[in-house]
């Protein structure tokens, strides 16, 4: 279904402190993987703590629709997973709604199939490159058609052959579309990355008896004829909606949050490092580290200084830029980000919306093709700001408004629930906590 209407406005009241702990929607990267994979195995899976967002709600109806059996009970979901010959041609497009996610990664699972799809998903997601995955599949064999790379995709799924891809531009999404599609090729798939990405389907294939190789900067999956196990699971807090309270927390020295269960795959947590680099409080607590580690995060502000961020960061706090431009506002010096063109083909243009958005409060942004520059520290004031659409957009220009001084009132705020369903409650928590 394409998302046309345009979503509530929501009002963000300037903080007078922040404070509290916070629990966390259940991380949407492996939630996507956990589920696609549970599919793929041979017998029951149990997940827990899946997140109610939109996202993650698109997977589970898209592998439904591809006949899988997914149940919900409580907040944990049942899947009995019979193998990718158990997919059926669904009727009527997949619809992925946002999530990019889920065109990439099911593109790869159906591409080895015997089912046709098309792919299809909101206008966001109508906007964005396919071409990374569709080029490397079809060399796989794979038959997608598209309109000039961009959804809708129509799969017919055939036999594949695996390959060494090295891949031109840094993308887990890709990686992991493309190991899917390797569970069912002839031969190895090798995926060779220009920087490490997130590597939770290598986690996930290796705990489900795949016969995988990682080494540095190479990933290898062998064919096996020995079905993907089960998994037992419970889905960590998810780091990147985890970093607006970390955002908030180092707006001002004094105010703090502490985030329990949040997950700390150090391919996910260089933006605790790029918060301590800039001054913040920042302390870690491991408290379980089984197939993905989780643990404690706190967080408490200090006087913030600028940072410059270069390519391989940029990759490692992708989804985490939007909350460090909005506290570069509040951080002496000029905060510098290179090498960041990925940022423009996200679920909204997000060079372009936090500058626009941050100027409208009063910040002095410099944007570039592949980056962007933000001025400190500097008093934002209250302003009606756009979020494009995007979650993250939305979710880092509220915490921008924490630091202003009226209130902020964001446009189109309620695309927050593709993440983070529950973030404007919490964030009412924590700004009035104690
Ligand atoms: C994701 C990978 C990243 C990230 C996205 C989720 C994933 O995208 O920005 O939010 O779950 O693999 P790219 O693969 O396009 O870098």
């Amino acid at each position: 279904m394409l998302r046309t209407d345009i979503g509530e406005m929501e009002t963000v009241q300037p903080a007078a402190h922040v404070a509290g702990t916070v629990h966390l929607p259940g991380d949407k990267s492996i939630a996507h993987r956990a589920l696609m994979l549970a599919v793929l195995a041979q017998g029951e899976s149990w997940i827990d703590g899946l997140p109610e967002s939109e996202d993650v709600r698109a997977t589970i109806a898209c592998l439904r629709a591809l006949g899988g059996s997914l149940q919900r009970s409580g907040r944990g979901m049942r899947i009995h997973g019979a193998g990718l010959e158990s997919f059926a041609t669904p009727h009527g497009g997949l619809d992925c709604a946002n999530s990019g996610t889920t065109m990439r990664l099911l593109a790869g699972v159906l591409a080895g199939s015997r089912v046709s799809a098309t792919l299809d998903g909101d206008a966001s997601l109508r906007r964005r490159p396919m071409a990374r995955v569709i080029e490397p599949l079809r060399n796989m064999g794979a038959r997608i058609e598209s309109d000039d790379g961009h959804p809708p995709l129509l799969l017919t799924g055939s036999a594949l052959q695996g390959r060494r891809h090295v891949l031109p531009l840094p993308s887990a999404q890709v990686k992991s579309a493309l190991l899917l599609a390797g569970l069912a090729a002839r031969g190895p798939t090798t995926v060779v990355e220009p920087v490490p990405t997130r590597d939770h389907t290598e986690r996930l294939l290796a705990v489900m008896g795949a016969d995988l190789q990682v080494a540095a900067g190479t990933v290898e999956l062998r064919p096996s004829h020995r079905p993907l196990g089960p998994i037992e699971l419970a889905v960590p807090g998810d780091f990147s909606s985890a970093s607006f309270w970390m955002a908030a927390a180092a707006l001002r020295p004094g105010w703090s949050i502490t985030i329990e269960g949040v997950g700390l795959n150090p391919t996910r947590t260089a933006f605790l490092r790029i918060l301590e680099a800039m001054g913040a409080g920042v302390e870690v607590e491991l408290t379980a580290s089984e197939m993905e580690p989780v643990g404690t995060v706190r967080v408490t502000g200090r006087p913030l200084f600028a940072v410059t961020l270069g390519a391989e960061e940029v990759v490692a706090a992708i989804d985490e830029i939007p909350a460090l431009l909005a506290i570069a506002t509040q951080a002496e010096g000029r905060t510098t980000i290179a090498g960041a063109a990925e940022l423009r083909v996200k679920e909204s243009d997000r060079i372009a919306s936090m500058a626009e958005g941050l100027r409208r409060m009063g910040a002095s942004v410099d944007e570039r093709p592949d980056g962007i520059s933000v001025e400190g520290r500097r008093a934002l004031h209250g302003a009606t700001v756009d979020s494009n659409g995007d979650h993250r957009i939305a979710m880092a220009l509220a915490v921008a408004g924490l630091a202003a001084t009226g209130p902020t009132r964001i446009e189109d705020a309620d695309c927050v629930a593709v993440s983070y369903p529950e973030f404007f409650a919490t964030l009412s928590e924590v700004t009035h906590a104690g």
